[in-house]
């Protein structure tokens, strides 16, 4: 079975994610993760990621694989390094790339293949897996959005102002809208949840008893 969940940046989606695929025993896909990542790659190549000829070339070379929940880059762990906010912001123009997405969505689909899956990104519903047996699409308002990126760097020992927050958060969410291939739209079949007020695990319990009903509708 695959659960697909989309939505606009910090809108609570890896954390539920992460939580539902383990009460379900499915396997987590952070697509975002695989971007970034991607991002890192066209940084250290040292390309101008702007340009996205540019990273259109160096996208057939990329090389990710996963070890448990971290991932790696030529077989480094960048788990970590691929969430500082100069990945962050590079990711947005990187993602645009045609031949990167062509790249990554068969990545994704093959997993999917292989495994039942909770797969998080902005395109998992609509594109990726449009046959998706569940699908979600999480909201949250962009000030609030921005305070838990802010909370989420503070916890990282970085300092990050909020309004600087909320002016990346507002530039992504144009970013993931306006991109050519894959932009972020509600596949018309999601379930909505806005994220607003809710405690993570009010979200997760809701999305989960519309799972089980799902997989009972399909037994
Ligand atoms: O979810 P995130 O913040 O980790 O995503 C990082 C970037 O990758 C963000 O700019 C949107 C992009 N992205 C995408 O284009 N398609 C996806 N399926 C997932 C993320």
């Amino acid at each position: 079975m695959i659960v697909t969940i989309d939505g606009p940046a910090a809108a609570g989606k890896s954390t539920a994610a992460r939580l539902l695929a383990d009460r379900l025993g499915f396997r987590y896909l952070d697509t975002g993760a695989m971007y970034r990542a991607a991002a890192l790659a066209a940084m250290r190549a040292g390309i101008d990621y702007r340009d996205l000829s540019q990273v259109d070339a160096v996208a057939g070379g990329i090389n990710l694989s996963w070890a448990g929940t971290h991932l790696l880059l030529d077989g480094e762990d960048v788990t970590d390094a691929i969430r500082s906010p100069d990945v962050t912001e590079a990711t947005r123009y990187v993602a645009d790339s045609p031949r990167l997405r062509e790249r990554m969505v068969s990545l994704q689909r093959e997993i999917g293949r292989v495994c039942d899956l909770v797969t998080e990104g902005r395109d998992q519903g609509t594109l990726v897996f449009p046959h998706a047996e569940c699908k979600f699409f999480l909201t949250a308002d962009a000030r609030e959005r921005a305070k838990r990126r802010a909370a989420d760097y503070a916890a990282q020992g970085k300092h990050v102002a909020w309004e600087d927050v909320l002016r990346t958060i507002i530039e992504r969410d144009q970013a993931d809208l306006s991109r050519p291939v894959g932009a972020l739209r509600r596949p018309p079949d999601a379930f909505q949840i806005c994220t607003d007020g809710l405690s993570v695990e009010d979200v997760v319990r809701q999305m989960e008893a519309l799972v089980r009903k799902r997989q009972l509708e399909l037994s």
